[in-house]
Formats: C-alpha cells, structure tokens, sequence
C-alpha cells in the first residue's frame, strides 16, 4: 500500500537481550522478571482477553470517557499534531480525532513495526487529508530524535493514553515525562490516561480476574523463556499473586512458586524455595493530587480533567506552566 499521506520512520530500535534479562532478573535477590517479555503474540492475545474480562475496568472506563469528551480547546493559530506513545494501532487516536479541530497530523510512536507500519497505512488511507507519520523507535531513542523538524508549522499533542505511566518506575516515569516536554515545549499539549485511586476491592479483582486472562499474560512470561531460551520452567509449580501495596498506592505482581523447586535455563540452575516470589510488574494508582504533583515537577500542569462518573480513571490534559 503506498498513500501519499503515509511516512514511515523506522529507528531500529535494538533487539531486546532477552535471555542476558532473564539471567539478571533471575540471579537478583528478589528475583524479577520483565513485563516487557509478556507481550508475545500470544501474551498480547492474553492482554486483549484482560480488557474484555469484566473486572478490568480501565480499558472500557477510558474508552467512554474518550467516546464523551466533547470538543477539546486547544488554543492555538497552527494545525494540531497528535504524536501517540505507545500507538501501535490507531484505535484510540480514531476516538480521539473527532474530538479536536484542526487536526493534520498522527505521529504514533512503538516498536512492534509491522502491526505500527501496518495500522499506519489503514489509516492514512481511510483519512486522506491526514499526514500520519509512524516511528519504530524505543523510549530511548525518543529523546534524540528530531521532532521539531517533523512538527514544524504544527502545535503538538502527546496523547499517552492506557495508564502506561502506572506501570513505569519512577526513573523511567522522570525520563520519559523530560521526553514529552521536550516534545510539546511551551506551547503544546500533553493528554495522558491515569488510572485513579479507588477502593481496593475494585482495583484488585481487575488484576485477578475469575476468568484467569492476568494469571495467564503474567505467566506467559515463563512459557515464553521455555520456548525461545530452552528453559524448563513448570508454569504449573507457579501462580499469581496479586496485592495491593497500600504505601505505595500499586498494585504488585508476583509469580510465586507453589514448591521448592531448581529451574535450569542456559548453563544456570536458579532455586525457588516453596513461597518465593518473582516480582513480575506493579501497576500505580494515582490521585490527583500525585498527578499535580508529578506533572508541575515537569514544568506542565492541568488545565482540563475528563472522568468517568464513579472517578475510576481520568484523561488529563496538560500544558507548560508559565
Ligand atoms: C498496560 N497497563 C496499563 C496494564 C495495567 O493495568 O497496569 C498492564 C497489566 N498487567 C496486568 N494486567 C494489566
């Protein structure tokens, strides 16, 4: 498919060292394991299961309050660029369009390439008039990438839609909120998704539905170390465990062994004592006030909230503060 309204950027972002990640994660007191490595094709089969199961209530509370915004005010004399973290495929950008006048640009930034590249076509192609500009890039290449150039002439719009940042440490959190001013400078506009602080008896099942989707996406990890590194991993000597860390405001993932148990995987025998935990991923809930708080120490602040009646989750919009 060739639209002249289609760019493709494609920055190589370099091949994950899955097994040297695993060795680390694996030999570290506690032992973790990167939620980066769920997302296979199968694990992110897994994911699509988790929106859909009734429990998790983030994908649908955001695609309401997507669906109602009303029309976004975003002041400014040039065409609006939306640049999408995260935006291997345009679904939610597609809810989003009808919402902001003036739009001219979609620039979705992820490192799954042909489901990026492929999705990027579609759309440039069911939307003429629209320049849709795709980067396969990774985090880090983000912040040397020359976006003024692409965004000349055009106010920016980062959208970081899903709640992502919840699950970003607070290093990778600093970094990656640097990147989005770096990008929206003075005069542009960040949306970012926010999961809310809620009761814990609702935040809890949505990470450990009856239906099992989470068990099955957090343990695919193991599957997946079998299958591409020769591990002899036995999911079933494992099982989910989720908690609420009330100091934190997070929700922690564990894979814990049910058995004492040796796991051999390239050369290394790693011990499980009955009980022990892998630190799979945590998932941070925020008030506004964190929000504030997080956003002013990135020189941004608040200037619109959207949310859902039961304030389950909210979709900010953030400008530079003078
Ligand atoms: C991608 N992210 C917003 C999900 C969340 O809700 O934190 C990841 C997830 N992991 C297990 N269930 C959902």
């Amino acid at each position: 498919m060739s639209n002249k309204n289609l760019k493709t950027v494609d920055l190589v972002p370099k091949a994950a060292d899955f097994l040297g990640d695993v060795v680390k994660g694996l030999s570290a007191a506690p032992k973790s394991l990167s939620p980066k490595y769920c997302y296979d094709e199968v694990g992110s089969g897994f994911f699509d299961e988790i929106c859909r199961a009734p429990e998790y209530y983030l994908t649908r509370v955001e695609t309401a309050i997507l669906d109602q915004l009303g029309t976004v005010n975003l002041p400014s004399n040039q065409p609006i660029a939306v640049v999408e973290l995260g935006g291997a495929t345009s679904d939610k950008f597609r809810r989003l369009m009808p919402h902001i006048a003036n739009v001219k640009m979609y620039m979705p930034v992820d490192i799954s390439r042909d489901v990026l590249f492929g999705d990027a076509a579609k759309l440039a192609a069911d939307h003429p008039n629209l320049e849709v500009a795709a980067v396969c890039a990774d985090y880090q290449q983000l912040a040397k990438f020359p976006w003024q150039e692409h965004l000349k002439g055009k106010t920016p719009l980062l959208f970081f839609p899903g709640s992502t940042i919840g699950n970003l440490s607070e290093e990778d959190t600093t970094a990656l909120m640097r990147i989005c001013k770096a990008i929206i400078g003075d005069s542009g506009f960040m949306l970012l998704g926010c999961d809310l602080m809620k009761p814990v008896d609702v935040i809890v099942p949505a990470y450990s539905d009856a239906g099992g989707a989470n068990a099955r996406f957090n343990l695919n990890v193991l599957r997946r170390i079998n299958l591409e590194l020769g591990g002899d991993f036995k999911s079933e000597n494992f099982r989910h465990d989720v908690q609420f860390n009330h100091e934190k405001k997070q929700i922690d993932i564990h894979l814990v062994s049910k058995v004492a148990q040796d796991v051999h995987l390239a050369g290394h025998t790693f011990h499980f004592k009955e009980g022990e935990g892998i630190y799979a991923e945590s998932s941070r809930k925020f008030d506004r006030a964190d929000i504030e708080k997080l956003t002013a120490a990135h020189g941004l602040k608040p200037v619109t909230w959207w949310t859902d009646p039961k304030e389950y989750y909210a979709l900010v919009l953030l400008k530079a503060a003078p």
